[in-house]
């Protein structure tokens, strides 16, 4: 018998998109009220559907569609941090991407910060959750369109922004190919993150270490084929973001048994759970804790201790990361 997981037990999640959070209700209220036909991303039953991972990544660009102003991203935002909250979390982070925010125009995108962060600060008032940004280009949009999204993300570095990745396809282009744009969002300061080791392999988290020089890895699971690389991670501390559900449910693994979080977690390596785009997956990190607990008969303290490991890997100032630590751990 695994252990009950309380519901309420406070949480880190540090890989959220936030398009891919969106309830499809959310989305398709939006489509009607700008009379945009999408109903084809949709199934019998209103959630997303798509086929595969390819499929995914143009469903979620139709749904996107709909987003198109920054009160858009307002209301998103606070129906996406309820959702959240209602799960627990405390603290967040969540990937923006200037190319679905005004396609990299940097007034733009300062408009639809400004109206994300003000949902961000009524939230943190009103629901007790701390959200931060990482500024993320799309990787299968191409080099070129990275080096305005970073000088975008450069540009907008404080308070909301703190960190860069990058998302999308990981077979498209190779991450030596945007350097560019990670030198520039480090020198700005902003701590750095690349989806890397979901459908690359191993091969594809080595290469954004050495090429992006990144502190975490997004998803990173694939690099268990690859003992000496799992050793790497565990000694440099590099933190995983690992989101089994939408691991299962894209194929990448064929069952939570399967998946290797708890392999990678046996040899040391800090791994942290999210959702990436819970609505896409089914899923809530609520669920996500029961399944672990139920395959890997982890209990609230495994828990506790991978939101600590989050939270020490957390894009944040020092006195969030304190602040929230404390909650974590019990002490507050
Ligand atoms: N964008 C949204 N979800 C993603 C995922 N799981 N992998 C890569 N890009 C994404
Ligand atoms: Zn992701």
């Amino acid at each position: 018998m695994s252990e009950r997981i309380d519901p309420a037990l406070p949480k880190a999640e540090l890989h959220l998109h936030l398009e891919g959070a969106a309830p499809p209700a959310f989305i398709r209220g939006l489509a009607k009220e700008k009379s945009i036909d999408i109903a084809g991303i949709f199934d019998e039953h209103g959630g997303y559907a798509y086929r595969d991972f390819w499929h995914f990544l143009e469903v979620y660009e139709a749904a996107c569609t709909t987003l198109q102003t920054p009160e858009d991203f307002r209301r998103l935002t606070l129906a996406v941090l309820e959702d959240r909250a209602a799960d627990g979390v405390v603290y967040a982070e969540t990937f923006v991407s200037p190319d679905f925010c005004g396609g990299g125009d940097l007034v733009a995108w300062r408009e639809y910060l400004q109206a994300i962060t003000e949902a961000a600060d009524e939230a943190e008032r009103t629901m007790g959750i701390t959200l931060k940004g990482i500024v993320t280009p799309i990787r299968h949009f191409g080099p070129e369109k990275s080096r305005p999204i970073a000088q975008c993300a450069a540009e907008t570095k404080g308070h909301f922004i703190t960190g860069f990745g990058i998302a999308g396809d990981e077979k498209a282009f190779h991450p030596k190919d945007f350097t560019w744009a990670f030198d520039c969002a480090r020198e700005a300061g902003l701590r750095l993150t690349a989806h890397a080791g979901e459908w690359g392999g191993a091969q594809s988290v080595r290469d954004a270490l050495d090429h992006l020089k990144v502190e975490r890895i997004g998803h990173g699971v694939q690099s268990i084929d690859d003992l000496a690389l799992v050793d790497r991670l565990a000694e440099d501390g590099i933190t995983l973001e690992v989101c089994p559900g939408s691991n299962v449910v894209l194929g990448v693994y064929p069952d939570f048994a399967s998946h290797p979080i708890a392999r990678l977690r046996e040899r040391e390596v800090k791994v942290t759970i999210s959702t990436d785009d819970p609505p896409f997956f089914h899923t809530t990190l609520v669920k996500e804790y029961e399944e672990l607990a139920r395959v890997f008969g982890w209990t609230e303290e495994d828990f506790r201790a991978m939101n600590a490991d989050a939270m020490r890997a957390a894009f944040c100032d020092a006195a969030t990361r304190d602040r929230i630590l404390k909650i974590i751990e019990g002490s507050a």
